[in-house]
């Protein structure tokens, strides 16, 4: 299977993907990475591992839809098979993703479909929460709210604040995002309805403490 995978800065579940490929965990390869920004700290890792990338900024174009339609062209030319949005700070628009129904998958920092949308881990610490955790779902029109593939739960702490929740949401998130890449390869993963339902899988959510099969 071949992935494109789109950024916007640090890039650490980009990691987690080239680690889980490197340590054999993992049988696809990344064929693409885009960045909408310049500066973004994943493309320093693309470079690292020799990872083909670029870079494709809203801003060099008119409308949505050439900037989308340049991404689009991008990853057609290499023949993606899956797109994974890891910490891709845009919005897609509805052309982008009818060009890829069901193949487009995204990373997102709470339990969907709780606190949607941006600052997730502050949302929850409003809110209250006592535990909160991390979902990868299928990307369709609506924000964040595509179907589950696998979400880990993590515990809010008193004296958490938005960076150390973040954190420690985050560990989790290098982890169910390979997770879901492989269940993907391995053509387990189905959608019926709003569900997407893996085969064979014992767990849909990765426990607090879990000592699973997972990464
Ligand atoms: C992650 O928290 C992800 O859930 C969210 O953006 C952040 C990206 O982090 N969508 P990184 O760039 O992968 O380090």
């Amino acid at each position: 299977m071949k992935l494109g995978i789109l950024v916007s800065g640090r890039g650490s579940n980009l990691q987690a993907l080239i680690d889980a490929i490197s340590s054999g965990k993992l049988h696809c390869s990344i064929n693409m990475v885009i960045s909408d920004r310049s500066g973004a700290y994943a493309i320093e890792r693309c470079k690292v591992h020799n990872i083909p990338y670029t870079i494709v900024r809203r801003r060099d174009f008119d409308t949505t839809e050439s900037f989308e339609e340049e991404m689009l062209r991008r990853l057609e030319e290499v023949g993606v098979d899956l797109i994974v949005l890891a910490g891709f700070m845009r919005i897609l628009s509805p052309y982008f993703i009818r060009a890829f129904p069901m193949k487009i998958i995204n990373i997102h920092p709470s339990l969907t479909p709780a606190f949607l949308g941006k600052n997730a881990q502050r949302q929850a610490l409003e809110f209250g929460s006592k535990i909160t955790g991390c979902t990868v779902h299928f990307v369709t029109e609506e924000l964040d709210s595509g179907p589950v593939i696998v979400q880990a739960c993590v515990p809010v702490l008193p004296e958490d604040t938005e960076d150390s929740l973040s954190h420690r949401i985050l560990s989790y998130e290098h982890r169910i995002l390979p997770q879901a890449v492989r269940w993907i390869c391995e053509g387990r993963v189905k959608v019926v309805g709003r569900k997407a339902i893996v085969e064979g899988a014992r767990y849909g959510t990765i426990p607090v403490n879990p000592e699973l099969e997972f990464f």
